[in-house]
């Protein structure tokens, strides 16, 4: 038996001893896998002069599907690998603001930027490959640096999928506003970082970027009506003293419907550094011991506003961000990752990502999302995810998962 028989056998054990929904299967996988080596191991002895022929046969059956055989090798790959539950896509990933917290108008603009007749043909895809039509969330960068996107946000939602965009606000002039209401986008989530703008200006670099907001406010309200608004905060040390107000400001006012927050992570685009929030650089917005207090009073402003309140976010995570501030190299996670192998991350220039931290799976421009999804290099990640050991921040935001947090039990830091 050569090592390229028995590989694909290891790697489907392998994908299905971590996929926890997969547990039933893994003794069905090992006693056909006995019973397959066993066949060929007889056959390999009564037809000795044989042996080049069994061997093929072999190489045959285990790389053959052993549940459903009349269905391809591939069929069965695919009827037992989840479709993607929500998909972001990142137009471009410059940006004309320059945030403390975020380096992406560092980039220059890229001319290998996913075009826009890719971008449709990477949604037409997407919607022959999902069981039913998700969320997609345009993200960035700033997105709407790309007007395109608006139509390219329109032929989705005809498509029947619900259309997410982050924002600055800078792009929303009147004309641009009336194009997002003329094509029904759902949902705009405006990030705001600051009650006042002289925080919130601080923070985003540019003078005027609160105004920007609170006008966007207005423009959606009058002209994108359908358009659900909601506040995205960054709970870092700079607004921690406004996050109570802020809380406020949301609640009065009937134009947006909710508030989420996360927790502030190693600025974008910086090479990874687990240690990033103890150094000198990042003092001004990483919360300092002296600043507990105030990420206490924030915290509990916001749990007393989730639920039936408008802060977004599940009580259980708040509480993660607690623990993850007050003690952020002994969050996240005790064992494997918990992010799972459903999400579908595309970033500018059309790589995919499962996990925007590892290796991408493949490239929309060369290929279509139908086969990326369930190529190889996807495999390889859904190995890989549920054991990564990085002590990574996207689990107390994007992926946060209530088993992922183990750096606060009932409510107390642990110590
Ligand atoms: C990268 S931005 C892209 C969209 C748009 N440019 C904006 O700022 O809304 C997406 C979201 O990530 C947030 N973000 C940026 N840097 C972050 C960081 N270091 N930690 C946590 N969130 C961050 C932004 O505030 C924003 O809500
Ligand atoms: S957070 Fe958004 S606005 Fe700020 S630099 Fe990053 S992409 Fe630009
Ligand atoms: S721990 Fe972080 S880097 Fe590793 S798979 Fe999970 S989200 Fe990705």
């Amino acid at each position: 038996m050569n090592g390229d028989s028995i590989l694909p056998i290891l790697r489907r054990i392998w994908y299905h001893v971590f996929m926890p929904s997969n547990h039933h299967e893994i003794e069905h996988l090992a006693a056909a896998l006995r019973t397959r080596l066993s066949g060929v191991r007889e056959k390999l002895h009564r037809f000795g002069s044989e042996k080049s022929e069994a061997e093929t046969r072999e190489r045959e059956l285990l790389t053959t599907d052993f549940y459903v055989q009349p269905k391809s090798k591939v069929e069965n790959r695919k009827s037992k690998i989840r479709m993607p539950g929500f998909c972001v896509i990142l137009p471009t990933e410059s940006c004309m603001l320059k945030c403390r917290m975020c380096y992406n108008w560092k980039l220059v603009d890229d001319p290998n930027e996913v075009t826009l007749s890719e971008w449709i043909r990477f949604v037409d895809d997407l919607a022959e490959l999902v069981d039913e039509p998700i969320e997609i969330n345009i993200g960035g960068g700033e997105p709407l640096q790309r007007l395109w996107v608006i139509d390219l946000a329109k032929h989705a939602i005809e498509k029947g999928f619900t259309i997410s965009i982050v924002t600055n606000g800078v792009p929303l002039t009147e004309d641009v506003v009336k194009r997002i209401g003329d094509a029904g986008i759902q949902k705009i989530a405006l990030s705001l970082d600051g009650l006042t703008a002289e925080t919130h200006d601080k923070i985003r670099g540019v003078n005027g970027s609160h105004r920007i907001i609170m006008n966007a406010i207005k423009k959606l309200s009058m002209w994108s009506p359908q358009s659900e608004i909601t506040i995205q905060t960054i709970l870092m040390r700079p607004n921690l003293h406004e996050i109570p107000g802020l809380i406020d400001f949301v609640n009065e006012r009937d134009d947006v419907k909710a508030l989420f927050t996360m927790a502030l992570m190693q600025p974008h685009h910086e090479p990874h550094d687990e240690l990033w929030f103890e150094r000198e650089k990042n003092r001004d917005i990483w919360p300092q011991p002296e600043d507990m207090p105030l990420v206490d009073r924030a915290i509990e402003a916001l749990i007393s506003n989730a639920g039936d309140g408008k802060v977004g976010n599940p009580v259980s995570q708040l509480d993660a961000f607690r623990g993850f501030f007050h003690k952020p190299y002994q969050f996240i996670k005790n064992d494997g990752c918990t992010i799972g192998d459903y999400g579908l991350h595309v970033n500018s220039k059309g790589e995919v990502f499962i996990c925007m931290n590892l290796h991408s799976a493949g490239n929309i421009k060369s290929g279509s999302i139908k086969d990326i999804w369930f190529a190889d290099s996807a495999m390889d990640l859904r190995g890989i995810i549920p054991v990564c050991d990085k002590n990574c921040e996207f689990l107390v935001n994007c992926y946060y998962e209530e088993e992922s947090s183990r750096a606060f039990v009932n409510g107390q830091v642990e110590n």
